[in-house]
């Protein structure tokens, strides 16, 4: 991977089944679950535009006419919005996807699994370094987003990039586990990755969360995989590959993760962006101390 390069392209890999919200999932992707007044697909999104991206390449299924849908003109909404004046919500409905910025749609006919989504977007994403974002992973943060920061070191060194956090150890079996090098400020270089270990057999507490800048090799390497940890082709296999030829960072990124594939992951961040909101905030205070009387809650931890 040359250094310096920009990070045009960005993939969503986003035709999961999304069990773990049934039944709302049933008709409603869990992309699409709001928080506050927009779905978390469009945190993902705006957070790939402030990385520079113009390219977003969604790999959906054929349930999921919803995350089209949301990215499409809306005409007649717009048309309404402007003739009864309400030009603050038509910004809001026009940025949803700003100009100079495509949407592309990938169908992944099956769902066999992270890596065989990320494979999908081999045609449109050719030969240059790019990003993959799952959605229900937010990263909260004042100051510039996760994959700005990630950009920013691939770009700097030439390395593939993944995004790590600090874990509880019993909680390693949920996520891919990285052993490193030792780190330099926020970042270190892997040596070994390994999808969902047991606590015992992780090779360390520091996770993989759901941001990632890659190398295209990836793709020749994602072609090889054969179903690794629960029956699905593994990104992180594929990583576990790419390392023995190229660098990849480990990075430290700085803000704060939810993951709204969990209930209470997505309670979580729904609070934490109500407290956090210019127009939202006292109000939310109050609310949530009032929950807390009426349930007879005296004092948190
Ligand atoms: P998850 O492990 O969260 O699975 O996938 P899921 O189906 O979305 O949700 P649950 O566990 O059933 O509730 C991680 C990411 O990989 C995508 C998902 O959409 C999610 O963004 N994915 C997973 C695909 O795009 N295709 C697949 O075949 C599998």
């Amino acid at each position: 991977m040359s250094a310096a390069s920009r990070i045009r392209k960005a993939v969503f890999p986003v035709a999961g089944l999304g069990t773990r919200f049934l039944p709302a999932t049933k008709t409603v992707p869990k992309e699409m679950l709001p928080i506050i007044d927009k779905p978390l697909i469009q945190y993902a999104v705006d957070e790939a535009i402030e990385a520079g991206c113009d390219t977003l390449v969604f790999i959906t299924n054929r349930y999921k006419h919803a995350v089209a849908d949301y990215f499409d003109k809306a005409y007649e909404l717009e048309q309404k919005l402007e003739r009864s004046g309400k030009h603050e919500q038509l910004e809001l409905v026009r940025n949803v996807l700003p100009e100079g910025v495509r949407a592309v749609f990938v169908t992944q006919a099956e769902a066999l699994g992270l890596g065989h989504a990320v494979l999908c977007a081999r045609a449109i994403v050719g030969d240059e370094p790019f990003a993959v974002l799952l959605p229900d992973d937010l990263i909260w943060n004042r100051g510039p987003g996760a994959l700005r920061q990630m950009a920013e070191v691939a770009g700097r060194t030439g390395a593939s990039v993944v995004a790590v956090q600090d874990v509880p150890r019993e909680q390693t079996g949920s996520y891919g586990i990285v052993a490193t090098e030792a780190f330099s400020g926020r970042e270190g270089r892997v040596t070994a990755i390994v999808e969902k270990p047991r606590p015992e057999q992780a090779p360390s507490t520091l996770a993989v969360v759901g941001r990632y800048v890659l190398s295209p090799r990836i793709f020749d390497l994602l072609e090889r995989q054969t179903p690794g940890a629960g029956g699905e082709i593994q990104l992180t296999d594929a990583i576990a590959a790419l390392l023995r030829e190229d660098p990849v960072l480990a990075y430290r990124f700085q803000g704060t993760r939810f993951d709204c594939g969990t209930h209470l992951g997505l309670v979580e961040a729904t609070i934490r962006y109500a407290l956090d909101h210019e127009k939202l905030s006292d109000a939310a205070r109050k609310l949530m101390q009032n929950a807390l009387d009426e349930l007879g809650v005296v004092e948190l931890e």
